[in-house]
C-alpha cells in the first residue's frame, strides 16, 4: 500500500492510527491490533469483521455526502485499513479548550447533532459516539469516524442509545458547558426539518428526528430507575 506515515496519532487497545500521505492526499492508516486475552482465531474472525462492516458502511456514507472519511485502502486479511484524513480535534478537546468562544462551542455542538442525524437517515446507528470519534475542523464544523461498532437498523431503540450515549459523556465529561446536549439535539432536530422526511431505506423505514428524541427520553428514564 502506497501510505507514507507521518505521525502517529493513536495508540488504543484495538487500533493503532498513523496519519500520513496516500498518494500524495493527507490520510490515515488505521491498523487492527492484536489482543493478548483473546484466542487469535476469534480475536481474528472479530477484527475482520468489524473492519469490513466500518469500511463497508464508511463507503456507504461517503458516497450519500455525508462528513466521513472517504475509503482508500483496504487490507482485511491483515487488519488495516487506509482513509481520508479529516481536518480538526476531537470534540473533547475543543469542550476543554478554554481558548474556544462559547458561539464556537454552539456551531461545533449543532453540527455534531446534523452530521449524527445524517448518518440516522440513513438506517446506521454508530455505537461508539463519545467525543473522541466526533473531530471539529476550524470552521466548526464537525464530522464523524470511527464506525467499527456501527450497525444498520430500523428499531428506534439504538438509535435512542446513541443519543444517550452522547448525553451521558457531555454531562460526565463536560459538565461545565451548561446546555450542551440541548444545543447538539437542537442540530440533530434541525437537520431533519432542513431536510425533511427520511427517505426509505433498502430495508424499511428509518425512525424519524423526533421518535429518535422521544426514545432518548424513555432511555433516560429507564436508567435513572434501573441505574
Ligand atoms: N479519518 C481520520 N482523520 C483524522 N483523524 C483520525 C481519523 N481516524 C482516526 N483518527 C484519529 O485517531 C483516533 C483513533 O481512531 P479511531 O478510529 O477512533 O480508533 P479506535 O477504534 O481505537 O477508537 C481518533 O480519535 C482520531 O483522533
Ligand atoms: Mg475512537
Amino acid at each position: 500500500m502506497v501510505f507514507q506515515a507521518g505521525e502517529r496519532l493513536h495508540l488504543g487497545a484495538e487500533a493503532e492510527v498513523w496519519s500520513g500521505t496516500w498518494f500524495g492526499r493527507p490520510a490515515v492508516r488505521k491498523e487492527r491490533r492484536q489482543r493478548a486475552w483473546r484466542h487469535p482465531d476469534l480475536d481474528h474472525r472479530l477484527g475482520h469483521r468489524r473492519m469490513m462492516s466500518e469500511a463497508r458502511l464508511l463507503v456507504r456514507m461517503h458516497r450519500a455526502g455525508l462528513a466521513v472519511p472517504a475509503l482508500y485502502d483496504l487490507d482485511p486479511e491483515s487488519g488495516v485499513m487506509i482513509m481520508q484524513h479529516m481536518a480538526g480535534r476531537p470534540l473533547i478537546e475543543v469542550l476543554r479548550d478554554p481558548k474556544m468562544s462559547s458561539e464556537f462551542l454552539v456551531t461545533a455542538l449543532v453540527s455534531t447533532g446534523a452530521a449524527i442525524r445524517n448518518v440516522h437517515r440513513l438506517a446506521i446507528t454508530h455505537g461508539d459516539l463519545s467525543t473522541n470519534n466526533v473531530l471539529i475542523d476550524e470552521n466548526g464544523h464537525a464530522s464523524l469516524i470511527d464506525f467499527g461498532l456501527a450497525a444498520v437498523d430500523y428499531e428506534v431503540e439504538r438509535f435512542g442509545i446513541d443519543l444517550h450515549v452522547v448525553d451521558e459523556i457531555l454531562g460526565a465529561s463536560h459538565p461545565d458547558i451548561e446546555g450542551a446536549i440541548e444545543e447538539l439535539l437542537r442540530g440533530y432536530t434541525a437537520e431533519e426539518e432542513r431536510l425533511g422526511p427520511p427517505a426509505e431505506q433498502t430495508g424499511g423505514s428509518v425512525p424519524t428526528a423526533s421518535e429518535v428524541l422521544q426514545r432518548l427520553e424513555n432511555v433516560r428514564t429507564r436508567v435513572r430507575y434501573h441505574g
